[in-house]
């Protein structure tokens, strides 16, 4: 089976932060990945922009290296990678002296092409970049400008980041990512509810016992130490991905794949959700940071080694117990976590159902488990329903729980397309379905903000686990309390 190339209309496509390690190690392969699918038209460029001095030939020479660090060699064709190379240009700029932009505004010209600016810079370069691009009269009216995560710290901070941001593009304009909603399975996960006339009568607090969502990494925090000890779990991963999914899950069914119909329904769970803060946080939440273990078959340093100052109270792991106020989930716990050095990368979510009101079997017909629903978005993405059958043979009535297993690698046999493949095409295409909308992150913020507060406030340190393990023990307990076990994620 093959899927199916649209191209999309010629683009200018300007990246800030060119030589970065996010234009490295994601954009640029994703784009080649694109052009090799025969997505772009003829005139379409990608403009590179970063301080450093470097010309058209000395840009393609670093691009051509991360294609070749970052792609697949059996994915590297060396025709389309010329095409691809050629589609490249460079402008030195500087957006806080101002240098470097009448040059780019020289290359840009007045090409019709639908326009594109991708700040992927730190945040604190928003405002100067964006100054620079409305004062250099570089957006036309259908320009765009992609950003990335962290938008903010806090809300305040997030509303003071869309306020800079808005002050020069419609929010109509403003493609933030989630790379996590470019994911090929968080997409199905759309599929699936809507798609099937089988879940959606059983989607509600009258048939699901609960939901878990697992976003573990088996990595540690890999030299990014100093943005991630700022951050930490919460703010790098639950603010965002992890509750982009939950959203996902959770919400209502939207009317449409209309942008706005969807980012509505996404709202209103996050404004559904019930409040966590000092008066339950350390029931409802669990902090952790990794101590020295073994992680992808070798000794790993724990999380304070590896920072210069050898202190931090930063948490690497957080569990949540999340609960929505609404009629469909009322009293159905939404068991969040995720966290760096964990004992394998696998990314999760499981919907367990009620179990059966009752048995007809003996008890020498074994355990009857509840029906679970995995869903999972990595590695070895697809879909598994747990059942129960009859173990096979003539032995008496003994019951086995197995799963209906859907491999989405063994069935389609295709390449796994990057996040950012999708993510940027629906960009050129103006499509913002799969992007936050303002109030959304701003939301995730309000429910985020009570509990870093309520974290100072009562003082609660992260405890320590071992690297390579399931995160600290406290995890275990927080669903444990609740009759409940964490899937077995392996
Ligand atoms: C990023 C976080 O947003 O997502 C990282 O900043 C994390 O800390 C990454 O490692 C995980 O993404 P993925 O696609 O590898 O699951």
């Amino acid at each position: 089976m093959t899927s199916q190339t649209i191209p999309v209309e010629p683009f200018d496509l300007v990246v800030f932060g060119a030589t970065g390690d996010l234009a490295e190690r994601k954009l640029l392969p994703a784009l080649y990945q694109r052009q090799r699918a025969g997505q772009f038209s003829e005139s379409t460029r990608i403009i590179g922009s970063s301080r450093s001095e470097l010309s058209d030939e000395q840009y393609r020479a670093f691009v051509n290296e991360a294609i070749e660090t970052h792609v697949a060699a059996s994915e590297i064709d060396a025709g389309e990678l010329k095409r691809f190379l050629q589609r490249l240009f460079y402008v030195s700029a500087d957006a806080t002296s101002g240098r470097g932009f009448e040059d780019l505004k020289a290359v840009i010209g007045d090409s019709p092409n639908v326009r594109a600016f991708y700040l992927a810079v730190a945040p604190s370069l928003f405002g100067e970049i964006v100054n620079r691009i409305d004062n250099h009269g570089l957006a036309a009216p259908t320009s765009r400008v992609i950003v990335e995560k962290p938008i903010g710290r806090s809300l305040e901070t997030a509303h003071e980041v869309n306020a800079v941001i808005g002050r020069v593009f419609d929010e109509a304009r403003i493609f933030r990512i989630d790379h996590y909603l470019g994911k090929e399975t968080v997409q199905n996960l759309m599929a699936l509810r809507f798609a099937n006339a089988l879940y959606e009568p059983l989607w509600n607090s009258a048939h699901v016992d609960h939901v878990q969502i697992t976003v573990a990494e088996s990595m540690g925090v890999e030299g990014r130490a100093d943005y991630y000890d700022k951050a930490g779990a919460l703010r790098d991963m639950v603010q965002n991905h992890m509750l982009q999914l939950l959203c996902l899950v959770a919400m209502e069914a939207p009317s449409s794949l209309d942008a706005d119909t969807v980012r509505d329904e996404k709202l209103k769970v996050l404004r559904a959700l019930k409040p966590i803060d000092s008066s339950n946080a350390d029931r409802m939440t669990v902090r952790g940071q990794y101590r020295a273990g073994a992680s992808n078959g070798g000794a790993v340093k724990g999380y304070l080694d590896e920072l210069p100052s050898g202190v931090s109270n930063t948490e690497t792991f957080v569990a949540i117990k999340a609960e929505i106020a609404n009629w469909r989930w009322a009293g159905v716990p939404f068991y969040l976590r995720t966290g760096k050095r964990l004992a394998s990368r696998v990314s999760e979510i499981v919907i367990e159902f009620k179990p059966i009101p009752h048995s007809i079997f003996g008890e020498q017909a074994g355990h009857v488990y509840a029906n679970q629903l995995v869903i999972r978005l990595q590695p070895d993405e697809g879909v598994k329903q747990w059942l129960m059958i009859k173990d096979p043979g003539p032995g008496g009535m003994r019951l086995r729980h197995v799963p209906l297993d859907m491999s989405f690698a063994e069935s389609f046999n295709v390449r796994n397309p990057d996040a950012y493949e999708r993510l940027i095409m629906d960009v050129i295409r103006g499509n913002q379905t799969l992007f936050m909308r303002r109030d959304e992150v701003e939301a995730a913020w309000r429910w985020i903000d009570p509990i870093l507060a309520a974290w100072e406030e009562r003082g609660l340190a992260p405890q320590g686990y071992t690297a390579g393990t399931w995160g600290p023990s406290a995890s275990i307990a927080l669903i444990e309390r609740d009759g409940r076990t964490w899937h077995e994620s392996v």
